[in-house]
């Protein structure tokens, strides 16, 4: 089995009994992976990208069970250490260890951003929770103005959340 493919189910285990969380980080981890690819990012790039959207918030358990809140910054606070071990039992270590735990420690401070890898994380992120998080059109277009780079993010945004779908229309 691919080794990103064994960490989806080493996340999946880790996240068992929160079907939420679980569902999250798979749809973040396909719309991540359709945006690396189209935009060109390199073999390795796109390996840590898509191991970083499996383990974006692997820091909310900790963040609830410890904190009692699971907010954006204890995400990143936690987050790095409880995926450090699913890293080091796959031999992902090294430089492409530590980009994946920058990634997970930065994902919602988009000041931070320094490069495609975590643009691509953070609009793929913002792809699946205005949907789970019942946002409304105004908060999507004013999300869609502050974050939204690639081409293919943007494309994304608006075919989810800034088109009309109107049942009986033609395509
Ligand atoms: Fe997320």
């Amino acid at each position: 089995m691919e080794i990103l493919d064994q960490l989806a189910l080493l996340t999946i285990a880790y996240d068992k009994g929160d079907a939420r969380r679980i569902h999250h980080f798979l749809k973040v981890h396909a719309f991540a992976r359709l945006i690396g690819i189209a935009e060109g990012l390199s073999g390795r790039e796109l390996f840590n990208l898509e191991a970083a959207a499996y383990l974006h918030d692997i820091g909310i358990h900790q963040g609830e069970i410890r904190f009692g809140r699971n907010d954006g910054k204890i995400q990143e606070q936690l987050g790095p250490e409880e995926a450090k071990p699913l890293l080091d039992r796959l031999d992902i270590t090294g430089a492409d260890q530590d980009r994946i735990l920058w990634l997970i420690a930065h994902h919602h401070s988009y000041e931070t951003i320094d490069g495609l890898d975590a643009q691509i994380l953070a609009e793929a992120d913002m792809l699946v929770n205005p949907y789970e998080d019942g946002t409304n059109r105004e908060s999507n277009q004013h999300l869609y103005e502050m974050l939204y780079k690639t081409k293919t993010g943007k494309k994304l945004f608006e075919e989810l959340y800034l088109e009309e779908y109107k049942p009986g229309s033609s395509h």
